[in-house]
Formats: C-alpha cells, structure tokens, sequence
C-alpha cells in the first residue's frame, strides 16, 4: 500500500465549489484506487499560485514535517500542477507527486475494461508522459514500480529526446490500433441496431449510484462498491422489466466536474453509447449536498455530445433514503408533480416499481409534433418547455415565440396546467 495525502489548493480566482467538498471528492478518487491508503488530508488556501512551488514556502516546510510524520509516499494535488513545480515539490519534500490528472488517468487505467477504453487510456498517459519530460528531470526514476502506467516518473535528461520520440512512435501505434477498434465497434453497433429492444442508458455524476441502481434492476454483477469509476466502459445487459417490457440497460462512466481536457477523448469514447438510447436515465445523488452543480455539470456535457434534444430523459432521484423525512416528503411531492422525475433508493429499493413503470411508459409513449405561439410575456412557459427538453426548434414573431415542439400526451397536459 502506498500512503498518500490530498492536497486541494483553494484559489479563489477559479473556486467553483465549496474547497472541503472538492477535497472529498478528490479523496474519493483517490480511494478508488486499489492500492492507495489516504492517511490525510486538507485544503491548501493559496491567495496566489507561486510560479516555482505552487504553494507558499511556509506551507511547503509544514507539509515537509508532516509528511515525514505520516510516512507519506505519494501527495496527492488536486489541482494542475506544472511539470516544474512538480520537481521541485518531489525534490522538497521527497515524495512522488501526481496532479488532478495524473490521478485521473490512473483511476482510467485501472478501471478500462474495453479494448477502446484501454487504448484511448493508453494514448492519454502517453501524451500527459511527454509533456512532462522536462529539463533536469534526473532526480526522478522512471517507474514507480507498480501497476499503472508508470507515467509519474521521468526519464533522465540524456534519454530526453529519446524518448520523446518512443512515445511519439508508441502514439502512432495505438492511433492504427483506435482506428481499427472504431471500426469493430461500428461492426458491434450495426448488429445491436437489429436487435429489436430499446436501449435504456443510465448515465450521471460519480458515485451517484448509477452502477447499484444497475445492480438492482437487472440482478447482474456489476462492480459497485464506493469507488469512483467503478465502470469506464459501458455495461450492457439485456432485461425483462417486471412490466413485461424488454430493454437492453446500459451502465456508463460517472462524469466528474472540471475533466482535464487530456482526458476528454479517453471519456467521450465511453459515452457514445448514450447517443444511441432511447430512453435515458439521469440518475443523481439527490442527498448529495452539490446535487444541482452536479445535475449541470451532466446535463453540459450531454448537450456537448448531441443527446440534449430528441431523446427522453428521466431524472432518477436516488438516495432518498438518506434524506430527512421532511426533505423526502417534499421531494415524493415534486415527484409526483413532475412528468420526469422518478426518486428512488437504489440500495433499498424503494420507489423502484414507479421507475420501472415510467421507463415502460417513456418508451411506449407517443410523441406528436406540434407548433405553438406564446407570447413575450409567458417566459416561464417557455422556460418549461426548454426544461423539458421537448423545443425543436423557436424563432419570434409579431405574435409572439413561435416554438415548434415534439411531446407526449402528459407533457402537453402538465403544459396546459401551468
Ligand atoms: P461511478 O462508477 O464512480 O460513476 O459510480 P456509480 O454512479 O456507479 O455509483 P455506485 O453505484 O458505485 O455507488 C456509489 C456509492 O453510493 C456506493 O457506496 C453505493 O453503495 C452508494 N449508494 C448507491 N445508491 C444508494 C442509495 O440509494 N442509498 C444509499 N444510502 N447509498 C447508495
């Protein structure tokens, strides 16, 4: 086991959420490493980031005892960390260090189980590799000496350029390699097309329970433990739901906020299969304290894909069980209201017979095409139909919003009620 310490350096410049959660984030991750015992952590308040050290020489010294106290071998920074400053804080205070996303791509690698997966993995470390190879990096060995990809290491100056270029022919390979991968998987796609069951993808913020809510409704043994990323790559399994209804049910990556952009492909290439569902399933830690940032956050990145219009949605309203007995009241209450939004407990159970009945009402569902004229004044109108995800397309007139939209008999009925 390597002993490790998060570090969240809090800059109020780009501070986008509370520093504490962050920090509990960045020690989840962390912790869904298989080898990796945190044996602290903390937030680093920086009124400035300071070119050399990234942190203050006060702090650097404290955390320098600290780390001696705890027999730390790895600290972790949850944050960017250039390639300098990274030598001199491993020179300082004699430990390995790995950044935001030198964290990520481990947790990638060790959780890629698709042949692309691996590959799009492979191909991010080894980018993120070459740009660490800076000058003076002799102080460093090249592996860490365990599983991974070995890519915190660097080699020594005189093997630079060498190396630069080992990693540009690796980068060529594992191109040739993608490209045929892409090319089985569009194999894969076309039989899947054929088979005659509707494709309900569950997709949503890390740890949401996306991966026990599969559990549950299918019965399969999927990876779900509290670990991040339990599933890189998409899981599918063929279901009977107890409405009788068949559907193919599909487990994706957890999103995380702030995804180094290194690592962007490594992740959309697991997301595709969400561009072909016909149903989605949002599923969120609605007893999460971000849950709104991190139901943004989601609902952005599906939008980036191309899945923002069309397909249906569900909201799944997970761990309820967590939440105080007022919250929960008023939560069934908006449930109930709202075409949509189904709250569920995926580790209990309930509210599981209502999903499995809107899943089997979303998909036998019809939709009818249909324009509408609103005038300026029902912006709050209009606003629910964005947020029901049902425009298709909006231009102005005299008369008014001039919104074409394509919905079901209950989004026009809970329209009319508004
Ligand atoms: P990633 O693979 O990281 O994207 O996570 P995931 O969304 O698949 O989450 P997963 O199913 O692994 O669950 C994360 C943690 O939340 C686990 O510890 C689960 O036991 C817990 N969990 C999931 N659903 C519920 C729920 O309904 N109630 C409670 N209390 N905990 C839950």
């Amino acid at each position: 086991m390597t002993r490790a310490f998060v570090l969240h350096p809090d800059m109020k410049s780009d501070r986008r959420r509370a520093p504490e959660l962050a920090l509990a984030e960045a020690v989840s991750l962390a912790a869904a490493l298989p080898d990796l015992d945190v044996v602290g952590a903390e937030v680093v308040r920086l009124p400035k980031a300071q070119a050399g050290m990234l942190f203050g020489s006060g702090k650097i010294a404290e955390l320098k005892g600290r780390f001696a106290d705890l027999d730390v071998a790895l600290a972790l920074v949850d944050g960017q960390v250039s390639p300098i400053q990274q030598r001199n804080l491993e020179k300082e205070w004699g430990v390995k260090l790995l950044d935001r996303t030198g964290l990520i791509l481990e947790i990638f690698g060790d959780r890629a189980r698709t042949r692309e997966g691996v590959l799009q993995v492979e191909l991010a470390a080894l980018t993120y590799q070459r740009s660490r190879l800076v000058r003076a990096w002799t102080h460093l060995e090249r592996q860490r000496g365990r599983s991974g990809f070995g890519f915190v290491g660097g080699p020594g100056e005189t093997q630079m350029e060498a190396d630069r270029r080992a990693i540009d022919d690796e980068v060529v390979k594992i191109r040739r390699q993608l490209e045929k991968v892409v090319k089985t998987r569009e194999l894969h796609r076309a039989a899947r097309r054929k088979v005659p069951f509707p494709i309900v993808a569950l997709v949503g913020y890390t740890n949401a329970g996306k991966s026990t809510l599969f559990n549950r409704m299918t019965g399969a043994d999927v990876l779900a433990k509290d670990m991040l990323f339990a599933t890189l790559d998409p899981t599918m399994r063929g279901v009977t739901l107890p409405t009788g209804r068949k559907v193919i049910l599909s487990d994706t990556v957890g999103f995380i906020s702030d995804l180094p952009t290194q690592l962007v492909a490594a992740f959309r290439a697991t997301l595709e299969e969400v561009l072909e569902a016909d149903l989605i399933l949002h599923v969120r830690d609605i007893a999460h304290p971000e849950t709104e940032e991190q139901a943004a956050d989601v609902a952005d990145i599906l939008a980036s894909l191309g899945v923002d219009e069309g397909v249906p949605l569900i909201e799944v309203w997970n761990k309820i069980d967590l939440l105080s007995p007022e919250t929960r009241a008023a939560l069934t209450v908006q449930d109930a209201r709202t075409p949509g939004i189904q709250a569920v407990s995926a580790l209990t159970g309930e509210g599981l017979p209502g999903l499995f009945a809107s899943i089997t009402e979303a998909l036998d569902e019809e939709r009818i095409e249909e324009a509408l004229t609103l005038p300026f004044t029902a912006g709050r109108a209009r606003a629910w139909l964005h947020d029901q995800g049902i425009v298709l397309a909006e231009a102005d007139s005299d008369a008014g919003h001039m919104i074409r939209v394509r919905w079901t008999r209950r989004q026009k009925e809970a329209f009319a009620r508004l």
